[in-house]
């Protein structure tokens, strides 16, 4: 078994650890060979607040006795090698959230021909949606030529359908503009593209940096794209802010920029982390805090399985789903990777910031 770790206190420092292992599993029990995944900044966020939400509980790190290694949660592919479950045949393919490793034994419950469940214990309390593994075989209309994008796009986009069905839902906070920080990062673009298609939205404004003005200018989804360096530029009006960066200091210009006029901050990522202290710190220290609100994407998904039934949540999500993945032919390419070891670097440049926004990092193993 191989394992990539990231020290828990350190996100820089990573580790490829192999261990030989027997492949028992327990009654009841699955092993999975993970094929492939994907690793963006989303990853790296799992790792900021992995002691606050719990990430480091998923897949825990092997040979890590002062428990100071961890496994950053992944999204990817992977296939059934053993099954002890009668419900789950050997050979099938699943996709889900895995660690960035060679195996993970899962416990499938719930197990219906579309899904399953992972039930061991440690998952029990964590957000089911990331415990949900999808039963390939099952898929109407699959195609495999998507699996990169999917295992790309699928975390971000579906809190982009997420974010645009709520601010819809709120009438956008009655604000003429919505302000989108870290504009290039995918799951900005998604969101921007998703605003884009519908009618009688306030104006989508695009905050990047300006070695990434371009790119964002060129995806044609945001009315206007400003660098963090000219936020002088941006209208002094009713505005809702949706945050990935947990930048303090741009939040904080934006705030005394726009003052009253704004409305509403929905904190969704932290993708310049290494800009705030701490996880806690980068959602708390906001100046207008009764009109910040932490937007968790698990907790809106929840509401509508509730609110449209399964069917009426997969057909929705579906449909927007399928609409970015080929929007996001036009700017983004894939590059793949092959193994843990050649990803090491990757996975730094990706930590410390360096990351090309129209590229998509898939890891082979
Ligand atoms: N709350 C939720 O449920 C939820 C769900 C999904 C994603 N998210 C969050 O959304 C954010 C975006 O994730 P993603 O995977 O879509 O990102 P991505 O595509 O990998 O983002 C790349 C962009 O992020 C910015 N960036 C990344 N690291 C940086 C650093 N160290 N310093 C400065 N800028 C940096 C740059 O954008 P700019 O130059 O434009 O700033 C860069 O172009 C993440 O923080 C993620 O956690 C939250």
């Amino acid at each position: 078994m191989k394992q990539l770790q990231t020290h828990k206190k350190d996100l820089n420092k990573a580790r490829v650890i192999s261990k030989q292992i027997d492949n028992d599993i327990g009654p009841g029990e699955v092993l999975l060979r993970i094929e492939k995944f994907s690793f963006t900044a989303n990853n790296v966020t799992y790792g900021v607040a992995g002691d606050t939400i719990g990430y480091w509980k998923f897949f825990p790190a092997i040979e890590n006795l002062d428990n100071s290694w961890g496994c950053i949660p992944v999204w990817g592919f992977a296939e059934v090698i053993i099954s002890n479950n009668e419900n789950i045949e050997h050979g099938e393919r699943v996709f889900g959230y895995f660690p960035p490793g060679s195996t993970l034994i899962v416990k499938p419950t719930n197990v219906s021909k579309q899904n399953f469940i992972d039930g061991k214990e440690h998952r029990k309390e964590l957000p089911r949606v990331y415990n949900n593994y999808v039963r390939i075989n099952a898929e109407r209309n699959y195609d495999i030529s998507m699996d990169n994008i999917r295992a790309l796009l699928f975390p971000l986009h579906i809190t982009a359908f997420c974010l645009c069905d709520a601010l819809e839902e709120r009438n956008y906070e009655g604000a003429s503009q919505v302000i989108i920080i870290s504009a290039s990062s995918k799951t900005a673009i998604g969101l921007a593209q998703g605003l884009a298609e519908k009618k009688d939205t306030p104006k989508i404004v695009g905050l990047t940096s300006k070695n990434n003005t371009q790119f964002v200018k060129n995806l044609g989804c945001y009315d206007y794209v400003i660098s963090y360096d000219s936020l002088k530029d941006l209208g002094n009006e009713l505005s809702v802010m949706v945050d990935m960066s947990g930048n303090q200091l741009i939040l904080s210009s934006l705030q005394k920029f726009l003052g009253n006029k704004m409305l509403k901050c929905l904190t969704v990522g932290m993708t310049h982390w290494d800009k705030s202290s701490t996880a806690e710190e980068a959602l708390a220290q906001a100046e207008l805090q009764e009109r910040t609100e932490f937007f968790f994407a698990p907790t809106h998904i929840q509401k509508r399985y509730n609110d449209w039934g399964k069917k009426g949540y997969n057909e929705k999500t579906t449909i927007f789903m399928n609409a970015r993945a080929k929007q996001s032919l036009n700017w983004m390419t894939i590059k793949e990777i092959s193994g843990l070891d050649n990803f090491v670097q990757t996975y730094e440049e990706i930590v410390s910031g360096n990351i090309n926004p129209n590229e998509g990092i898939v890891v082979l193993l």
